[in-house]
C-alpha cells in the first residue's frame, strides 16, 4: 500500500472588511469537496483558512466605523462561522494574518530574502494626504480621467473610458479621504527584486513546466515574462520589481529595522497561510501535551511537518490574484529557502442570473445567510455548484432555474429516490435484513464499482461536474433496473418474495456505492445515509466492501425534499428595509417545515426539537415589545390585530410600532392585552397576509394537542421589563 498522501491545503484569505459573499463560499466549497475526497482515499490533510486583516483600506473602514482596526477586524471575524458551520466547510484551523504567528514569519521570510541580497531601497514619489498625513493609496485618489475627461476616478484607472494611468496623470487630483489637494511627497520604498535572474529563471521554471498550474493558467503567466505594462500605460521588458513597504500609519507588520515601515499587505498575506498552520499545530501540541496518558502521534512541529519530503501544498484561489500566488509567493518561498507551493488552482468568477461579476465590496443578489435562513438545504448549493465546476478557470453562473431543475431532477429524482424504492420492503418484509443480489443485479453493481477508479481521478483533479455527469449516469441506470424489476409488483405477487428481497437489496447496495461517490459533496447528507445503512463512514476502499446478506440496515426517513422554486423568488427579492411589499412573501414553507409533530408521551404533547447550538439560537431576536393597541379582525375567528412598541424610531425619528397578526383571538379579548408587555420575534422575516402585513410574532404557549388541552398562553414578562429589551 502506498503511504497516504499529506496535504496542505488552504483557501484565499478574504478581506476582513466584509461578511462572506457567495463568490467566497464557491471557492471554498470547491476545496471542501477536494478535501473531503482526499480525506475518503486516506490523505492527512490540513485544510486552513484566516482572515486577511491588514492594509490601508481595512485601516480606513475600521476608523470610520470608529473601531481600532484590531477591534474592526476581530467583529468580522466573529461572524464567519455560520457561513462555514452552515454550508458544512469544514476547516481545521481559521486564524488572522494579524496574528504573532504571522507577524514572525513574514518578519523571518523578509530577512532571509535579504540575507540573499533580494531586497533594495528606492526613493519613490508619491501623492500625500497634508491633512491625513499619509501616503495615499491609488483608490484613494481621484481627479478627471486624463483621456474622457470624466470627473471622479480613481487614481489607477477610469471607469468610464477604461484608461490605465498613474494617480500622478489625474486632473485635479484630491484625497477621497479628506478632499484635500494631495501633494507629492519623496518617501524611501523596499522591493523585492523579482527582476533578478534568480528570481526570472525560478519563475518561469515553475510556472511553465506543467506541474503547478493549469494550462490556460499557465499561458496567461507566459504574457508577463516577455511584457509588462506599466501604470502609465507604457510598457517594459519582463518581470518588474515588487514595491513592498508601505510607509505609516499603516495597518501591517513592521519591517525590522526599519521605523515606520510596514510590509504591504500582499506581502504578509499569503504568509497567513503559513501562519494558520503553524497555530493549528502547535494548538494540537499544547492538546496532547495535556493529555499525558496518550502518546502524541500528532504533536509534529511546524517545522517538522513542513520538512517532510512528501508533504503536497496545494492553495485554492480565483483568478483575479494569479499573479501574487504564481510569482510573488513561490519567489518569496523559494529564495526564503522555504518549500513551494505544489499545485495553485484557480478557479473562476461566479455570476449570478448572468450577472455582472460580483464585487468585492458591492455583494450580491445572492446572500449566502439569507439562503440559509429561508430554510434551504446547503447541499443543494454545493451539488448544483459542483456540477458546474470543471477545474479550469472559467467563469459560472448561478441560475435559479438551473438550480431547481439539477436539484429536483437530478439529486433528487435520481439518487435519492432510489433508497426510498427500495427500503421500505427491506424494512417491513424482511425485518431490515439484506438478501443475496440477483444475477443480473450484480452485473449492474459490476458496472457502478468499474467507474470508482475514474471518478475518484475526476474529483482528484477538480472535475466535479464529470464526477457527478458519471456518477448520475450511473444512478440511471440503476433506476432503469428498479423499473425492469419493478419491486411494488413483485411486492404484491405471493411467490415472488425472494426475488423482491433480492431486487431490493441490489438497490440498497447501489444507494450505498452512489452515496460513497456522492460523498465529497454531500458529507451531512451521506451521514444520514451511513445512520440508515447502519454502516462505519465510507471510505473510497469501502467501493469494494459490499454490505453482506444479513446485514441489517436501519429505518429509512426521507433524505432530502425537492426545492420549492417559490424559494428562489424569495432568496432574490430585496431586503425587506428597501422594498417592504415584496420582502412580505413570507417563508411559509420554511415556518410549516418546524411544525411539530405530535406525541402524547412527550412534554407539552410533543418531541424536543434536535439540539440546536448557541449560535443558532442568537439567530432569533426576541425582544420585550408593549402592546399598545389590539383589536378584533374583521374576517377572521382566528386572528387579533396587535400594535407593539419594541422601543424602535422610524427613519423620522418618531417612534415606530409594528403591526402583528396573532392567532389568539379564541383565546383573548382584545381589551385583556391591550397596555400589557409580552414577548416577540423582532426578526421575522415580514409576512404578507389577507388582512395585511404581519412584522414579527408574538410568543404564546400552547399543547401540541389543542383538543386534549385547550388554550393559548401569551408571554408576559416580569415587571420592570422595557419595550426593546432583548431576551436571550
Ligand atoms: N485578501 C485577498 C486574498 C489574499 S490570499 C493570501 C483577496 N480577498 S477577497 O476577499 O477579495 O477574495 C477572496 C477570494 O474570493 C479570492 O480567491 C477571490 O478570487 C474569490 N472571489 C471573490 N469574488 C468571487 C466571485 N464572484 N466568484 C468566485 N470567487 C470570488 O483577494
Ligand atoms: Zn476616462
Amino acid at each position: 500500500m502506498p503511504a497516504p498522501r499529506k496535504l496542505f491545503v488552504t483557501t484565499a484569505l478574504p478581506y476582513a472588511n466584509g461578511k462572506f459573499h457567495i463568490g467566497h463560499i464557491m471557492e471554498y466549497i470547491q476545496a471542501d469537496i477536494w478535501v473531503r475526497f482526499q480525506r475518503m482515499t486516506g490523505a492527512e490533510v490540513n485544510f486552513v483558512g484566516a482572515d486577511d486583516a491588514h492594509g490601508a483600506p481595512i485601516m480606513i473602514a475600521a476608523e470610520k466605523a470608529g473601531k481600532t482596526p484590531q477591534q474592526f477586524v476581530a467583529d468580522i471575524a466573529a461572524g464567519r462561522k455560520p457561513y462555514l458551520d452552515g454550508f458544512h466547510i469544514a476547516f481545521d484551523n481559521w486564524h488572522s494574518t494579524d496574528a504573532p504567528e504571522n507577524h514572525e514569519l513574514a518578519q523571518q521570510i523578509y530577512l532571509d530574502l535579504k540575507a540573499n541580497g533580494l531586497i533594495e531601497t528606492r526613493t519613490i514619489e508619491q501623492f500625500f494626504d497634508p491633512e491625513k498625513n499619509m501616503f495615499l493609496p491609488d483608490r484613494f485618489i481621484k481627479g478627471e480621467c486624463p483621456r474622457c475627461h470624466s470627473k471622479d476616478q480613481y487614481g489607477d484607472n477610469c471607469e468610464v473610458c477604461g484608461a490605465v494611468y498613474a494617480p500622478t496623470d489625474l486632473i485635479e487630483p484630491y484625497s477621497a479621504l479628506s478632499g484635500a489637494k494631495p501633494v507629492l511627497r519623496s518617501s524611501e520604498h523596499f522591493f523585492f527584486k523579482l527582476s533578478d535572474p534568480r528570481c526570472v529563471a525560478f519563475l518561469e521554471e515553475w510556472t511553465q513546466n506543467g506541474k503547478h498550474v493549469q494550462p490556460e493558467v499557465a499561458r496567461k503567466v507566459k504574457e508577463w515574462f516577455s511584457v509588462r505594462e506599466n501604470p502609465d500605460g507604457t510598457t517594459s521588458e519582463g518581470l518588474g520589481d515588487w514595491d513592498i513597504s508601505r510607509d505609516a500609519p499603516y495597518f501591517g507588520i513592521e519591517i525590522p529595522d526599519a521605523p515606520g515601515k510596514y510590509f504591504y499587505v500582499w506581502l504578509d498575506a499569503p504568509v497567513g497561510y503559513l501562519a494558520s498552520l503553524k497555530n493549528l499545530l502547535d494548538k494540537a501540541r499544547i492538546e496532547t501535551d495535556i493529555d499525558d496518558d496518550t502518546p502524541a502521534p500528532a504533536a509534529i512541529t511546524y517545522e517538522q511537518y513542513m520538512a517532510q519530503p512528501e508533504l503536497e501544498q496545494v492553495h485554492f484561489i480565483g483568478k483575479d490574484i494569479v499573479t501574487f500566488h504564481t510569482l510573488f509567493w513561490p519567489a518569496m518561498l523559494k529564495f526564503s529557502g522555504r518549500k513551494t507551493p505544489d499545485r495553485i488552482c484557480v478557479h473562476g468568477f461566479l455570476t449570478v442570473n448572468n450577472g455582472e461579476k460580483m464585487s468585492k465590496s458591492r455583494g450580491t443578489g445572492l446572500d449566502p445567510l439569507k439562503y440559509l435562513s429561508l430554510g434551504m438545504n446547503p447541499e443543494w448549493l454545493r451539488y448544483y455548484l459542483a456540477a458546474k465546476l470543471n477545474g479550469r478557470n472559467e467563469d459560472i453562473d448561478f441560475n435559479p432555474d438551473d438550480f431547481v431543475a439539477r436539484v429536483n431532477a437530478d439529486l433528487v429524482g435520481k439518487y435519492v429516490n432510489i433508497a426510498s424504492r427500495a427500503a421500505g420492503f427491506i424494512g417491513k418484509r424482511f425485518g431490515g435484513a439484506l438478501g443475496e443480489p440477483t444475477a443480473d443485479g450484480r452485473a449492474l453493481l459490476v458496472a457502478l464499482r468499474a467507474e470508482a477508479d475514474g471518478i475518484r481521478a475526476l474529483y482528484d483533479g477538480r472535475d466535479y461536474a464529470r464526477a457527478l455527469r458519471e456518477t448520475m449516469a450511473l444512478a440511471d441506470k440503476v433506476n432503469e433496473y428498479v423499473d425492469a424489476n419493478k419491486p411494488w409488483e413483485l411486492a404484491k405477487q405471493p411467490d415472488s418474495e425472494a426475488r423482491l428481497h433480492d431486487v431490493c437489496t441490489v438497490c440498497i447496495e447501489a444507494f450505498r456505492l452512489l452515496t460513497l461517490y456522492l460523498k465529497p459533496v454531500l458529507p451531512a447528507l451521506a451521514a444520514n445515509v451511513e445512520a440508515f445503512l447502519k454502516i462505519a463512514p465510507l471510505q473510497w476502499a469501502d467501493v469494494d466492501a459490499p454490505l453482506p446478506a444479513g446485514h441489517a440496515i436501519g429505518e429509512y426517513r426521507h433524505l432530502m425534499q425537492r426545492v420549492d422554486a417559490k424559494l428562489l423568488d424569495q432568496l432574490f427579492e430585496p431586503p425587506a428595509a428597501e422594498q417592504p411589499a415584496a420582502a412580505a412573501a413570507a417563508p411559509k414553507k420554511a415556518a410549516k417545515a418546524a411544525a411539530p409533530a405530535a406525541d402524547p408521551g412527550a412534554p407539552g404533547g410533543e418531541a424536543l426539537a434536535p439540539v440546536v447550538g448557541i449560535d443558532d439560537f442568537a439567530k432569533v431576536d426576541l425582544r420585550i415589545a408593549k402592546i399598545l393597541a389590539c383589536e378584533k379582525v374583521e374576517g377572521s375567528t382566528k386572528l387579533l390585530r396587535l400594535t407593539l412598541d419594541v422601543g424602535e424610531k422610524g427613519e423620522d425619528g418618531q417612534p415606530r410600532t409594528r403591526n402583528v397578526f396573532s392567532g389568539i383571538a379564541s383565546a383573548y379579548q382584545p381589551e385583556q392585552l391591550a397596555g400589557k408587555l409580552t414577548v416577540m420575534v423582532a426578526n421575522l422575516a415580514p409576512r404578507k397576509m389577507k388582512f395585511g402585513l404581519s412584522e414579527g410574532m408574538v410568543l404564546a404557549a400552547s399543547h401540541a394537542d389543542e383538543q386534549a388541552q385547550p388554550g393559548i398562553f401569551v408571554l408576559e414578562p416580569w415587571p420592570g421589563a422595557q419595550p426593546g429589551m432583548r431576551v436571550r
